[in-house]
């Protein structure tokens, strides 16, 4: 699929369905076996220093917690619903046990202003230059939250500034 850039401000969409239809979190470099890629559905999008931010959240057991570690960027994909069985494979399996973009059959693609790449078959593609992350304070965590991390594992918090939004070509 061809992508175009679009100004973020004309970036359309409904943030709380964005999050809930699963994306794909790809943080490394477009060589292969220098990347890799998971599903997240927690993350935020929004404005924070006067810059177009995207937050998203990796507990460190993840093999994609490695790359965010040591990499500069990365990209948030948006998928059409037919895409919904690599999305499960990318949020079941690790990159530490299979080449999962060889068994999904996602096609990556450089971006056009960071190392991480996207992929040719995303509806949408954020690419993101990380300038922040951060730790929960879990004295701070409510119940509700709490509740999530029984075995420790807690979130690390990366903030991204949108540096470039790509839409396939033909998309509304
Ligand atoms: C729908 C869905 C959403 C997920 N969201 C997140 C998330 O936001 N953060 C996270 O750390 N893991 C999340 N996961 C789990 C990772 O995608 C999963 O553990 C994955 O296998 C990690 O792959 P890796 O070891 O190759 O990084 C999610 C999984 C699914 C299925």
């Amino acid at each position: 699929m061809q992508h175009i850039e679009i100004p973020f401000d004309q970036l359309n969409l409904n943030v709380f369905q964005f999050w809930k239809d699963s994306l794909l979190l790809t943080a490394g470099e477009n060589q292969p076996g220098k990347f890799n890629t998971m599903t997240i559905g927690w993350g935020s999008l929004g404005v924070i220093w006067g810059f177009p931010m995207a937050l998203v959240m990796v507990r460190p057991s993840r093999y994609t917690y490695e790359f965010m570690e040591k990499s500069t960027s990365f990209t948030i994909t948006a998928f059409e619903p037919r895409y919904q069985e690599v999305l499960s494979l990318m949020g079941t399996r690790s990159g530490r046990d299979l080449d999962k973009v060889a068994a999904s059959g996602l096609t990556p693609v450089p971006s056009t202003k960071i190392p991480a790449p996207g992929f040719a078959e995303a509806r949408l593609i954020l690419e993101c230059e990380k300038i922040y992350n951060d730790d929960l304070v879990v004295t701070a965590l409510e119940e509700s939250a709490l509740k999530h991390y029984r075995d420790g594992d807690f979130h690390r918090i990366y903030l991204g500034r949108v540096v470039a939004v790509l839409k396939a070509a033909g998309q509304a």
